[in-house]
């Protein structure tokens, strides 16, 4: 970055330079009283502002040219932590002219007289760009515009001293009005040499073009939100007066529990998101270093924790933008959010946040409150609520590794049933298929072209006028017919449910819950009706018991006719022609058992949560040797028991098939293993290019369903053309194939809390440069998939090697890169159409990658794909070892588990290495070599 230097003015940290006039008007000893911040304050905070008042004063040696004056600001930056130093910087803009627009501007770092970095605006635009070290390479943009024409950035510098020096530029997103954007605010890291006790900010410009309306430096946001003209000030709003806990608790190894001081203990609700008892609870004898401070302002209860500024956040729930949520602010209060116009919240709500350290240590945090609330990580941890929520308990978790906090939170919040192996078939829906002829169309069009899938969804068309429970007597005269059918040729079938039933006399679901009196009320105690797909509907108020036992008894009928599977959907609840797409927040709940009555502010999170319980009880009663499989657009933390969920109405963009990755994962990181995205997007049409690149990542999901909304062009995979027909079918094969794979993480998860598809980083925690990795994505811990658009991935170390499953074809360029991990034994099977052709003893081959030290180990879960009898011990978990032996391997079954354990099974070894691939074949019973050729390139 080129500066140019007229004048240097130079501040000496906390030696009040008699030139200067320091603005005082921030108060970093108040914020050392409350014992919030540690080990920020006790850095001198610098700060001032440049102004023609100002310098007009000081009668500096500033130069003023015309009307636009030239400065350069020249601040020492002092060492305040062993380990890192961070400092905040806004700039701000007034009246941003032409002139200013073709100029050039920004922050440079230095040691002495040796420029490092800059941060600056662009020649050309009203974005400011970073520039990485010592070039002119941009490396993130944002728009500035923040009220009109006040141009502002904002950004925080943290550099860290260790083996190698690095920076790192946060931009805040204060000035960020649309987080669609979010995927332009790319973070700036570099490295550079440098001396702390050298390093130097300058700010100026060059060509003598504009002024800084105003320049701050400080040592925390708080000291620089606290100045005058600054937007935001919610942190300082925040922790002003904050309280260190009134009640601290320790429930378990790593588990901590807290309460304000102001906390009213009787008054606590329920808690959904927390099912477990803890026992032995004792209070905490001192202060942890994760530790909430709480206070109440401005009509909000806050909580804050002030985690050091090199943490990285992840969780938060079903949430737009990057992986990372550092910088981000996410309102918890489930929406009806189509195309996802709104950029602040979606369909589910996840007051859950995780933390991963330097170290690669992890911690998550539990706000344990339903009521409408915020999750803002521009400055820490900071939770709020409004004033007039219920008190409710902060947990912490403090784990080793990220992964083994997934399973801490499995722990605590519950885990998600395992769920028949259907479900982990391919499914396809349209909104909708209708009448029932194009239903069997659909089935036999994947039979014909050999394109595995396991169910067929049936949206709202099929219902007689929308009315829930009913069939349409034209297009749908005999449900049972098309189910039997679809039974036949090895589908099954999901019916959509939703919960608002048509306000209607006469009509049988209406009629049998007001005899109940089961509807939500109005703030004057009247049912309240609302507008959804029916009309004008009523809306069960599942907070009371009675209601949620009709409902359940709801299921029998329409179970009865041969339905495998239920989808809940509208269940935010959505309410047309309201506000907030939802019902007012001063509705009346009733409650009843262990929940008070309340306002809707209250439960609105969870009116999904209770339905889908109470949906799964009515299956579960109606057919209790079934698995039941219920799929929800809404829920909650803690709702992973009760539901799979899809992430809801996306659209066909390039833009949603990038987003659906990091949202995914971080719903997977937020407790809910069994998600995905509408594949192919829901809202639009599908080019056939975007169809097949999303098929071919769909495959990988662990909920992998397309869908499309009515009116849009055919979304089936053969609607496409010939070449997207085989990108898809190829990649379903893949999908298919690695089935034994897939239930063995989904077994895995059901048992532990896991998550089945990850974030690259749990691949090696502690290694930063895989913290912001969102187009590539694990499943389960042996497998990382590489989507064939992705570009400059940032992969693990070690070894990984390609995993090819079947010949990929010249023509396809669609197909995601498979790799897998260095010490492991993935087990693959064959060929099949649907997850009803794979027996227990169906061949199997093992991939095997050894690591290092040659040696290799896998599992395999296997049972009857429903029903419950593996909780009776009907299972097989098979342990696999390989061993490197004098040019081979050698592959056992170490052990096995269960009642159906074998004692002779013939498997096919694909033991893969950097030269290519070597088959064997032998009972894994005894033991399988396999003798070094590498004359195979994928997997037949
Ligand atoms: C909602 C759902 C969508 C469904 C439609 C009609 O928009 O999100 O998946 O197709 O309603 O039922």
């Amino acid at each position: 970055m080129k500066l140019s230097l007229f004048f240097v003015l130079t501040v000496l940290a906390g030696a009040g330079f008699s030139d200067v006039i320091l603005e005082e008007n921030f108060d970093s000893a108040e914020i050392s009283k409350s014992a919030v911040i540690n080990g920020r304050n006790d850095f001198s905070v610098l700060s001032g502002s440049l102004d023609y008042s100002w310098i007009k004063e000081t009668g500096s040696r500033l130069q003023h040219k015309g009307n636009k004056v030239d400065a350069v600001w020249d601040v020492d930056i002092e060492p305040y932590r062993e380990n890192s130093k961070t400092i905040y910087v806004s700039f701000l803009l007034k009246n941003l002219n032409e002139d200013v627009k073709n100029s050039f501007a920004g922050l440079g770092f230095y040691n002495n007289d040796t420029e490092l970095f800059g941060i600056g605006n662009d020649f050309e635009s009203e974005y400011f760009k970073y520039y990485s070290p010592g070039s002119s390479n941009i490396i993130g943009k944002a728009p500035t515009l923040v009220d009109g024409e006040v141009h502002l950035i904002v950004a925080r510098i943290e550099f860290v001293e260790g083996s190698k020096d690095k920076f790192t530029i946060w931009l805040d997103p204060l000035v960020r009005r649309d987080l669609s954007d979010q995927n332009e605010w790319k973070t700036a890291r570099g490295e550079f040499e440098f001396d702390f006790n050298q390093l130097r900010l300058r700010a100026g410009n060059e060509g003598n073009k504009w002024e800084f309306d105003e320049l701050k430096v400080a040592s925390d946001w708080d000291s620089l939100f606290k100045m005058n003209n600054s937007p935001g000030g919610k942190v300082s709003r925040a922790i002003k007066n904050a309280d260190l806990p009134g009640i601290s608790e320790k429930l378990d190894r790593g588990v901590n529990r807290f309460y304000a001081k102001y906390a009213d203990l009787e008054e606590i609700p329920f808690s959904f998101a927390v099912s477990k008892e803890f026992n032995n609870v004792k209070r905490l004898k001192k202060s942890p270093d994760l530790q909430p401070v709480f206070s109440k302002a401005n009509g909000r209860k806050y909580v804050y924790f002030d985690t050091p500024s090199h943490d990285d956040f992840y969780g938060t729930g079903e949430v737009q933008g990057a992986l990372r949520r550092n910088g981000c602010r996410i309102i918890l209060y489930n929406k009806d959010n189509y195309n996802y116009n709104d950029p602040d919240n979606l369909y589910q709500s996840h007051p859950w946040v995780m933390g991963v350290r330097p170290d690669g240590t992890a911690y998550g945090i539990i706000f344990d409150t339903t009521w409408k609330s915020e999750i803002d990580l521009r400055a820490g941890i900071l939770f709020s609520a409004p004033e007039d929520a219920a008190d409710f308990p902060v947990y912490t978790l403090e784990a080793e590794s990220p992964s083994r906090l997934m399973e801490m939170l499995g722990g605590i919040s519950g885990k998600m049933p395992m769920p028949p192996r259907w479900a982990l078939g391919y499914q396809q829906c349209r909104y909708s298929y209708y009448p029932d002829s194009r239903v069997r169309e659909i089935a036999r069009g994947f039979r014909q072209r050999q394109i595995p899938c396991d169910v067929i969804w049936l949206d709202i068309h099929y219902m007689d006028e929308y009315r829930i429970f009913t069939f349409d007597p034209e297009r749908f005269p005999n449900p049972k017919g098309l189910n039997d059918y679809l039974h036949a040729k090895g589908f099954k079938s999901v019916w959509m449910i939703d919960p608002a039933p048509k306000y209607e006399e006469g009509y049988s679901v209406y009629d049998s819950g007001s005899e109940i009196d089961a509807w939500v009320k109005n703030k004057d105690g009247e049912d309240y009706v609302g507008k959804v797909w029916p009309g004008k509907t009523v809306f069960p108020d599942y907070t009371i018991p009675r209601v949620r036992k009709w409902w359940a008894g709801l299921y029998q009928d329409f179970l009865d006719e041969g339905i495998d599977g239920v989808w809940n959907d509208m269940n935010e609840p959505a309410v047309f022609e309201e506000p907030e797409k939802t019902m007012p927040s001063d509705n009346l709940h009733r409650g009843g058992g262990k929940l008070k009555q309340g306002k809707h502010i209250q439960y609105h999170n969870v009116y999904g949560y209770l339905m889908i319980k109470a949906t799964r009880e009515g299956m579960l009663q109606y057919a209790p040797d079934k698995r039941p499989f219920v799929l929800s657009r809404a829920n909650f933390l803690g709702g992973q028991k009760y539901g799979a969920t899809w992430t809801g109405d996306n659209g066909s963009t390039w833009a949603h098939l990038e987003q659906s990755i990091p949202m995914s994962l971080n719903l997977s990181l937020s407790g809910q293993p069994f998600n995905g995205p509408d594949i192919g997007g829901f809202v639009g049409d599908a080019s056939p290019q975007l169809f097949a690149h999303w098929m071919s990542v769909g495959a990988y999901y662990p909920f992998s369903r397309a869908h499309t909304m009515v009116g849009s062009k055919d979304h089936e995979p053969w609607s496409f053309g010939e070449e997207t027909l085989k990108a898809s079918r190829s990649a379903l094969n893949k999908r298919y194939r690695l089935m034994p794979y897939l239930y063995t993480l989904f077994w895995n998860s059901h048992k532990n809390g896991n998550a089945v598809m990850k974030p690259v980083f749990f691949a090696d925690p502690a290694d930063k440069s895989l913290r912001d990795e969102d187009q590539a994505f694990m499943l389960g811990d042996n497998l990382l998939v590489v989507p064939k658009w992705a570009e400059d991935v940032n992969l693990p170390e070690g070894i990984f090697r390609n995993l090819q499953i079947g010949q990929n074809e010249r023509w396809d360029k669609y197909q995601c890169k498979l790799l897998q991990k260095g010490g492991s034994i993935i087990p693959v099977g064959e060929k099949v159409q649907s997850t009803e052709e794979l027996g227990l003893l169906n061949p199997l081959t093992l991939s095997i990658v050894l690591d290092e030290n040659g040696m290799a180990s896998g599992r395999l879960y296997e049972d009857s794909g429903n029903g419950y009898e593996f909780k009776e011990d009907k299972f097989i978990v098979s342990n696999f070892k390989a061993q490197r032996t004098e040019g081979g391997i050698k592959v056992t079954c170490e052990k096995q588990n269960g009642e159906f354990a074998y004692d002779k099974r013939f498997v096919k070894i694909a033991w893969i290495t950097k030269d290519g691939i070597s088959f064997g074949y032998g009972d894994i019973c005894k033991s399988v070599e396999v003798m070094k050729t590498d004359n195979f390139e994928y997997i037949k």
